[in-house]
Formats: structure tokens, sequence, C-alpha cells
């Protein structure tokens, strides 16, 4: 998962490190995909290490490939409104990250794989933080994380277990910009995510 450490096959080391600061680094320096040749920043994610709420989007857009941070656009701000309004606790309290680490240009969906190459970030991000739901916004992450392609319309809101992980699929908040009825279907499953959090 490097690119920059010379051959050296005594010291070779596959395995992704165990702290999310030196699997950031790490992510800093990739160029497995194609991503990295057109991204500014690696976007990796950010929040409570500890978080019980991860959120996981789809990938960055242009302000979060020139910022470095996740979901700071417009999309961003809405998904700042409805954590803060609805689950009533700040954005630095969850986790926020995406499928894709780079910008896939002209804000294409993530192909197959790009988003199979980059998993591996996401699957340790998940092991370390540890979290207690697993929010996916739109049907890109949820299809990426569970592998199920029913339509997002129908497993919204539903709760899906994976390895011992609960993930409960919502819209995007780039479509909600688009949609806005469908507001009240991510209030409805954000309150779902806050009951499931006070049992
Ligand atoms: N949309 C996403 O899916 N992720 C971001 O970080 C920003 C917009």
């Amino acid at each position: 998962y490097t690119s920059v450490i010379p051959f050296k096959e005594e010291e070779q080391d596959f395995t992704l490190p165990n702290t999310l600061e030196s699997l950031r680094k790490q992510a800093m320096e990739c160029h497995l995909c194609e991503l990295s040749k057109s991204r500014h920043k690696v976007v990796f994610g950010e929040g409570d290490m500890n978080a019980d709420i991860l959120f996981i989007g789809e990938g960055p857009g242009t302000m979060e490939d020139s910022s470095g941070k996740p979901f700071v656009g417009r999309s961003g701000e809405l998904l700042t409104k409805m954590i803060e309004n609805v689950l009533n606790i700040s954005r630095d309290d969850v986790y926020i990250t995406n499928i894709v680490k780079c910008r896939p240009p002209n804000n294409a969906t993530p192909t197959p794989a790009q988003a199979h190459t980059c998993q591996p970030y996401l699957m340790k991000q998940i092991e370390l933080i540890q979290p207690k739901l697993i929010v996916t916004l739109g049907a890109t992450a949820y299809h990426y994380l569970t592998g199920d392609d029913t339509e997002i319309s129908k497993v919204r809101g539903v709760i899906h277990k994976q390895n011992n992980y609960t993930i409960i699929p919502t819209y995007h908040p780039s479509y909600l910009l688009r949609n806005p009825s469908a507001k009240k279907e991510v209030f409805d499953d954000l309150l779902k995510v806050k009951d499931l959090m006070e049992k």
C-alpha cells in the first residue's frame, strides 16, 4: 500500500497500520488507482476516532478534493445540519468518510475497480473505529459496502446486519438538494438512528 518505500525484501510489510493516524498517513501516499493522478488531496475522513456513528458517502467532490475534508460542500452543509438538528450531536462527535478517498474526475460514480482498490482503507477504518452504527449515504455507498443492489428507495431506513455491524442506509444529501421532499424520509431514518443509539 505504499509506493514510497524502496523494495527491500526483508522489510516488506503488506498489512495496514493499526492506528487511524498511521492509516491516514499511508492513504495520503496511495497511488493504487488512477484517481491518485488527478486528485489534489486525499480525503481520508474526519471526526471522532471512537465515534458511535460512522457516515459513509460516495467520494470527494471538488470542495473536498481541494480542502482534504469530507462533506464540506453544499451537501456537507446539509449533512452537518441533519446531524446537529436531528441527532442533536455535533458533527465532531461522529466520523465521516467515503467509499473512495480520492475525487473521481467530473464527479463520476466510483467504478467497481476504484471502490474495490480503496476498500481495504474503509474496512480498516471500520475495524479501528468500531462504530455502533454505520449510516450509508446514497445508493453507491450502500451498494459497495454491502454488495446489495436493491434500490435505495426500498432499503432506506431498513437495518442491514453485516459482520457484527449494523448498517442503516439513507439517501445522499446531494439527492436531497435536488429532491427536497425526500428530506422527510431521511429525517425518519435519522430518528431511527437516534433511537437505536439511545437503546
Ligand atoms: N459527496 C460525497 O459522497 N462525499 C463527500 O465527501 C462530499 C460529497
